[in-house]
């Protein structure tokens, strides 16, 4: 009877885990009803649409200080941001890379805190998120990104000088994900990503999310970080 318990009460705590997280966003199933689903968690579009909140078929921005527009249609950051800097972090003083290089930028033209989430088509937004406080989604506000995890360096430099990082060639355990280049950006086109950013950790789209807050692995004992750091 004992073992009865001891599988049923691990797979009932699971099981409410899963609903409670589920709840919310049910991480994987796509931008549909995710926390980016503007629909959902700021003002509506007019037709309820999904992506039109950062994409268009037509009529795209094309603006010279972005590197990487897939077909946006959302206002962008024109904050000048401040970055993490330590002694210890080896990408520091690396210019040859512009930070908010790819995706970083896109995220930061609603995480800025400055630009309305719900600015769209040329439509302007109302919602703007300014906090940078746990629970608020700021992280960028008032051009601060000094005191998040560092992106826009060159990952694969810094495995090459930081025996604790692992290399760009590693597996991921995520069934989408073949490698840690999988999640670094090609900045210069030549083929070969190596530059870290928002996107190395979190999937906008919530297809290859294993976990809350659209991340690519588990929180339980720390995987996610594992899956780069060697610590
Ligand atoms: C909240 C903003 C946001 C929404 C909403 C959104 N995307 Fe994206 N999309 C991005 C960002 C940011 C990128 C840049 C690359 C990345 O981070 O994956 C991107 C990249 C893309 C790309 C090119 C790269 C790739 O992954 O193939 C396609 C195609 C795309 N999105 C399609 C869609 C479609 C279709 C929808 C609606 C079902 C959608 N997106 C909704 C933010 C968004
Ligand atoms: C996609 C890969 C990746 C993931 C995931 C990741 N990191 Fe990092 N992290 C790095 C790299 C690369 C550096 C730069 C390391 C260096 O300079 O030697 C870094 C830097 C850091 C630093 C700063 C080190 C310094 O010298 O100042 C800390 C602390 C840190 N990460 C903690 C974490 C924690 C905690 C997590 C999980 C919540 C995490 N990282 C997830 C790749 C990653
Ligand atoms: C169109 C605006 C928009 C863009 C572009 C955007 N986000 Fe968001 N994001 C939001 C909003 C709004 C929320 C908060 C949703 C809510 O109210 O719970 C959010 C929430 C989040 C969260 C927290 C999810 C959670 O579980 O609490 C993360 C992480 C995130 N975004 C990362 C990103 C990253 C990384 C990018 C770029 C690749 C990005 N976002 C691009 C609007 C955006
Ligand atoms: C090294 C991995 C890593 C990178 C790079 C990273 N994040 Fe995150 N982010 C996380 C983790 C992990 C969380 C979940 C909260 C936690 O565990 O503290 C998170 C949470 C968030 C949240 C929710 C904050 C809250 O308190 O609700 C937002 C918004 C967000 N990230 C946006 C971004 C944006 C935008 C970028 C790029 C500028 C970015 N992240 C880069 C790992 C990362």
């Amino acid at each position: 009877m004992k073992w009865k318990i001891l599988i049923f009460v691990p797979v009932a705590c699971l099981a409410l885990w899963a609903f409670q997280a589920g709840a919310e966003m049910t991480p994987g199933t796509g931008i549909v009803h995710s926390k980016h689903d503007m629909n959902m968690v700021s003002n509506p579009d007019t037709q309820n649409r999904v992506c039109a909140f950062c994409h268009t078929p037509h009529h795209a921005l094309d603006d010279m200080q972005a590197d990487y527009l897939p077909l946006w249609s959302h206002e962008l950051t024109t904050l000048t941001y401040g970055h993490y800097e330590t002694v210890t972090f080896d990408g520091r003083g690396d210019l040859s890379v512009d930070r908010l290089t790819g995706p970083s930028r896109l995220c930061m033209s609603c995480h800025d805190g400055a630009v309305a989430v719900d600015q769209h088509y040329g439509i302007p937004g109302s919602d703007v998120r300014p906090g940078d406080w746990w629970g608020d989604i700021g992280v960028g506000a008032a051009g601060d990104l000094t005191n998040d995890h560092p992106i826009g360096f060159n990952y694969t430099y810094v495995a090459g000088e930081d025996l604790e990082i692992k290399p760009a060639s590693t597996p991921v355990s995520n069934p989408k994900i073949d490698t840690i280049e999988d999640l670094l950006y090609d900045d210069d086109g030549d083929g070969t990503a190596t530059v870290m950013t928002c996107s190395s950790c979190h999937d906008v789209h919530n297809t290859d999310a294993n976990d809350d807050y659209f991340l690519i692995n588990y929180q339980m004992d720390s995987i996610f970080c594992i899956t780069c750091h060697d610590k």
